[in-house]
């Protein structure tokens, strides 16, 4: 059986594993993996599927040319240099980080959202957004569709594993240490994260919001609509896998809380769990492993004339990367989009 040749770079990091387990997991048709990643760990092995394990290619040395497909959570600053030198090479790239992410002649992606996106990619590189507008906007899509979106407020709560493995590593070596009193320094992140909440995610932009924060604005606006008013605080808590957000919502037209439930009951990827009881809700423990957008504790905003808020937990590490950017792989291959087959 014919099948793709799927290279993916990053592979021994927090995406990179999880890409290899969704590509599994979801039988894509692939006659060959590989596993490509710093010169560092060139040789060590990393499973795939429940039987194959792949042994470790280094990224300087690997040469794109036959590979359909290129599966990229190397780092911003890596991904600059290698995403175009694989996509000359003619393999399509999918890239996790947010170096190409707002160049305009690079397509901007989440399935559910906005795959017409995907009908166009001049530089054969399509960015995966960011993984707190991911799931944002997976929950917005069909609100907006419906009552037309004004203006959002966000503030999220985010697992340490979107910083990377350092990031997990961090949160557990300073529980640990904590209850044997001694306490560790903060290495990865400005602050401790073991019992606190920092809100800080990536760099401090001129007018005092972060990187994180600007990144939910503008990928928000290209995916979805321009005319959104968005404004984002974004916070860094002690979970180790799934984001959490709080949204609010101004539409301008009329919305209740049940049209909006059985709007979000019908949309593509999301899983509505709102019962207005003791744990009737998602919290982001619960979405560790799973695929859907969960959307819980959707109320009225009484304080603006047509608004909305409430509570967004996706697993960070699949829909809001690795299993995300499969799908995009998934509808280049069920839209015949992808340049070459290999027999
Ligand atoms: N974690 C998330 O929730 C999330 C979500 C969306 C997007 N992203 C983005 O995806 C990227 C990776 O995130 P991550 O969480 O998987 O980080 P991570 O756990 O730190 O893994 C980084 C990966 O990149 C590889 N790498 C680093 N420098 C390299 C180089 N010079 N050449 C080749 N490979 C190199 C590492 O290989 P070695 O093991 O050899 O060092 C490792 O496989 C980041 O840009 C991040 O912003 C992350």
């Amino acid at each position: 059986m014919g099948g793709y040749r799927v290279a993916v770079v990053g592979a021994t990091g927090a995406v990179g594993r999880e890409m290899l387990k969704t590509l599994a997991e979801r039988k894509f048709p692939v006659s060959e993996v590989a596993a490509v990643a710093s010169g560092r760990s060139a040789g060590s092995e990393v499973s795939f599927g429940e039987k194959q394990v792949l042994k470790v290619q280094s990224l300087d040395k690997f040469d794109f040319h036959g590979w359909d497909i290129g599966l990229f959570s190397p780092g911003a600053s890596v991904s600059a240099v290698h995403a175009p030198r694989a996509a000359e090479a003619g393999c399509i790239v999918i890239d996790n980080t947010s170096q190409f992410r707002m160049e305009p002649d690079v397509p901007l992606v989440v399935p559910e959202v906005n795959p017409e996106a995907l009908n166009r990619i001049p530089r054969g590189i399509i960015a995966n957004p960011n993984c707190s507008t991911i799931q944002m906007v997976v929950a917005l899509k069909p609100l907006h569709d419906h009552f037309k979106i004004k203006r959002v407020v966000v503030a999220t709560y985010q697992a340490v594993s979107g910083a990377g493995k350092e990031g997990m590593d961090e949160l557990f070596s300073q529980t640990k240490a904590s209850f044997v009193n001694d306490p560790a320094a903060p290495e990865h992140f400005t602050k401790p994260i073991a019992f606190n909440c920092i809100p800080h995610i990536d760099i401090f932009m001129d007018d005092g919001s972060t990187k994180e924060e600007w990144k939910m604005v503008v990928e928000t606006k290209k995916i979805l609509d321009p005319n959104i008013a968005v404004i984002a605080t974004c916070v860094r808590v002690p979970v180790f896998i799934g984001h959490s957000e709080a949204v609010v919502v101004e539409f301008e037209k009329p919305v209740t809380a049940g049209e909006a439930r059985a709007v979000l009951r019908a949309a593509p990827g999301v899983v509505v769990v709102d019962t207005r009881e003791d744990g009737g809700y998602i919290t982001p423990l619960e979405s560790q492993g799973e695929d859907a957008t969960y959307v819980s504790r959707i109320r009225k905003d009484p304080t603006v004339e047509h608004g909305l808020a409430f509570w967004c937990v996706a697993d960070n590490l699949r829909k809001g990367a690795a299993l995300n950017a499969v799908q995009i792989a998934e509808v280049l291959v069920a839209q015949g989009l992808l340049p070459k087959r290999a027999a």
